[in-house]
């Protein structure tokens, strides 16, 4: 087979690349290592910054969310003994954020690919890349083996958009890659439940952790909580969950969530990490491929939108006009904003995290952070224009 461009995975960052390159007339081959079940299966985010929400309206994608979506105009931070704030992006900014979740953008994602008859190859196994280095007379192609047959395409670009544990990251030597992590020593403890949501989402530092309520839809609430890095999902069922979850939000939030049965548990580990440069001759990566942040802050969604608005536009001038300066703008460009949210994730980590290995000096200055940020209005627009996303560089 052949095609322009090869993408290395159907995650939101894989399709949404396909489908904006399809609208600039670029054509692409989707390569997925699970099944589309198991891809729409995933619960993971639910924050859309308005950026993301402006990328996926101007490319056809928004009949759903608009109707679904719920808009919010700000984050709220709670902690132990003291009033809650609301830290309020559309006040400050002018600018609300969409809560709507990655498993709906999927659905939409691979509904837009049926539509346009896009090729999704799904379980496929052993995928590789090769002659990808930017070579002089390098001819990249991919090869790959599903239903026990072995596959080539050629093509003139990949884009490795196959998330944190993929082959695309790895595809570029170890000499060439600079890799920056900070491991963090918790988990979190991910619930969905059919119970009435918090009208804010809400962030919550308490003694015994970390704790947060945020939405779906009306009935629908997903609820994170701190945990030890080696508890498993089964430490936690239900009559454990309910009472440790409240017991961190303040009384009369505590008070407005029911306890009924869950839906769906998972733990996630905390990491930030960084693998630059994101491009390597015919190879770009996009979103998890090449970073991943910690969930405070609901960023790591947003930074695949914006990777994959960057590349589209970059690779639609070079397929226009034979103009390669965005693709070889395509790095640094993607990572300013990378960085600017790797960032803020750090620091409301830190911000609203109980590290077991704490000082007291660390404890009181996190106490001091939080007391600075509640009576301050500029350090809430801050922090606004942080958790609201830094907008797009404007490429043309
Ligand atoms: P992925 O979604 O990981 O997709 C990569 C795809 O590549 C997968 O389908 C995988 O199967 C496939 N693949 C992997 N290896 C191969 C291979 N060798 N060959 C072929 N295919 C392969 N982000 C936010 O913005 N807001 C939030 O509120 C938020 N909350 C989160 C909550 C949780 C609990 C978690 C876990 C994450 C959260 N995130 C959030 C992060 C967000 O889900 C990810 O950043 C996002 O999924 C990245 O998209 P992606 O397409 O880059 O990678
Ligand atoms: C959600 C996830 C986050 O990481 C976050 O900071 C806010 C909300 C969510 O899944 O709804």
């Amino acid at each position: 087979m052949k095609t322009q461009v090869v993408i290395v995975g159907a995650g939101p960052a894989g399709l949404l690349l396909s489908e904006i390159l399809h609208r600039h007339g670029v054509e692409s081959i989707v390569l997925e290592r699970s099944s589309r079940e198991h891809v729409l299966a995933r619960i993971r985010a639910g924050v859309l910054e308005s950026t993301t929400v402006d990328v996926l309206r101007e490319n056809g994608l928004s009949t759903r969310m608009d109707v679904e979506g719920h808009p919010h105009d700000g984050m709220r931070i709670a902690w132990a003994g003291r009033d809650s704030f609301l830290v309020d992006t559309y006040q400050t900014l002018g600018r609300r954020f969409m809560v709507y979740g990655q498993t709906a953008i999927q659905e939409d994602l691979f509904a837009a690919a049926d539509r346009r008859g896009q090729a999704v190859l799904t379980e496929v196994s052993d995928v590789l890349l090769h002659q990808h280095d930017g070579a002089p007379g390098a001819k990249p192609y991919v090869t790959y083996v599903r239903d026990g047959q072995a596959g080539r395409i050629d093509c003139d670009f990949i884009a490795g958009c196959d998330g944190f544990h993929g082959v695309s990251r790895r595809s570029i030597p170890e000499a060439v890659r600079r890799e920056y992590e900070k491991v963090y020593p918790f988990g979190w403890l991910g619930v969905m439940a059919r119970v009435k949501p918090l009208p804010d989402i809400t962030y919550v530092n308490n003694p015994r952790g970390f704790a947060l309520a945020s939405y779906r839809n009306q009935q629908l609430s997903r609820f994170y909580i701190q945990v030890p890095l080696d508890h498993k999902v089964e430490d936690w069922p239900d009559d454990r969950f309910w009472p440790e979850l409240k017991a961190r939000f303040p009384a009369e939030m505590a008070a407005a969530i029911t306890e009924t049965d869950t839906i769906e548990k998972s733990i996630a580990p905390l990491r930030s990490f960084v693998s630059e440069p994101m491009r390597y001759g015919a190879l770009f990566l996009c979103g998890d491929a090449a970073h991943i942040v910690p969930p405070t802050g609901a960023k790591g969604l947003n930074l695949a939108v914006s990777d994959v608005y960057y590349l589209s536009k970059a690779l639609a001038r070079w397929y226009r006009s034979g103009d390669a300066v965005w693709l070889d703008g395509y790095s640094a460009t993607a990572l300013r904003r990378v960085w600017s949210s790797v960032r803020t994730s750090w620091y409301l980590t830190t911000l609203l995290h109980r590290f077991p290995d704490t000082s007291e000096f660390d404890q009181k200055a996190q106490e001091y952070e939080l007391d600075y940020l509640k009576h301050s209005a500029r350090a809430q627009a801050a922090l606004a224009e942080q958790y609201a996303g830094l907008a797009l560089e404007k490429a043309d």
